[in-house]
């Protein structure tokens, strides 16, 4: 069974992919971490985060595994990552990788922003992850500041802002909810909650 969880920055998705994936004994792949990780290779090569030649190198470099997540998770990576996310090149470097996670036997769970509609069209549950700016804004910002990151509320909701916009209107692969994903809007659901939803919602698919 491949599970696809889309969504917005700071909606909740990584968490309730995590449990899923825990819950149904799946691997899973926290895809944002692909074009984190492509963002950190260029920043620190001091290239440009708009070469798409370099960014495109960057991208086929990486390794699946051995992922240094203390140093792709700041603030500063997230709009590193959107940035480089907008290349098509890069998009298509990434795609087989991903595919052939998704294509393990037993199935897998993923999240990103298009999984659903392009990584795996055909997955058998699609869950687009969403929340109110300003709640995303606010777990954004606790999840800094519980990193030892320094944030300012309104900086982090800016981001935010930025980032759909930025997520939404690219050309190659914008988040978009697919035609036959279950939105769960995670706005009034602790985590508790979110994941008792999300479990039905795939429940109810796998019949
Ligand atoms: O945790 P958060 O949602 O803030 O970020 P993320 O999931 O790690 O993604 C970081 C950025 O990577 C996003 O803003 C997207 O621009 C990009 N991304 C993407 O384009 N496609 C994906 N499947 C995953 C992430």
């Amino acid at each position: 069974m491949i599970i696809a969880i889309d969504g917005p920055a700071a909606s909740g998705k990584g968490t309730l992919a995590r449990r899923l994936a825990a819950h149904f004994g799946l691997p899973h792949l926290d895809t944002g971490l692909l074009y984190r990780a492509t963002a950190r290779a260029l920043i620190d090569a001091g290239e440009r985060l708009d070469d798409s030649v370099r960014a495109e190198a960057a991208a086929r470099g990486l390794a699946l595994t051995d992922f240094d997540e203390d140093k792709l998770r700041g603030r500063e990576m997230g709009e590193a990552a959107s940035v480089v996310a907008a290349i098509p090149a890069v998009r298509k470097a990434l795609l087989e990788m991903q595919q052939t996670f998704a294509a393990r036997p037993g199935g897998a769970v993923l999240d990103g922003r298009d999984i659903g509609t392009v990584i795996c069209p055909n997955a058998q549950a699609k869950i687009f992850v969403t929340a109110s700016p300003e709640t995303r804004a606010n777990r954004r910002a606790l999840e800094l500041a519980g990193r030892g990151e320094k944030v300012d509320y309104a900086a982090v909701l800016e981001d935010i802002r930025k980032r759909d916009e930025r997520d939404s209107s690219r050309s190659s692969a914008p988040l978009v909810i697919a035609q036959d994903a279950v939105v769960l809007d995670t706005s009034a659901l602790d985590i508790a909650a979110a994941f008792k939803a999300a479990l039905a919602i795939v429940d109810d698919k796998r019949g």
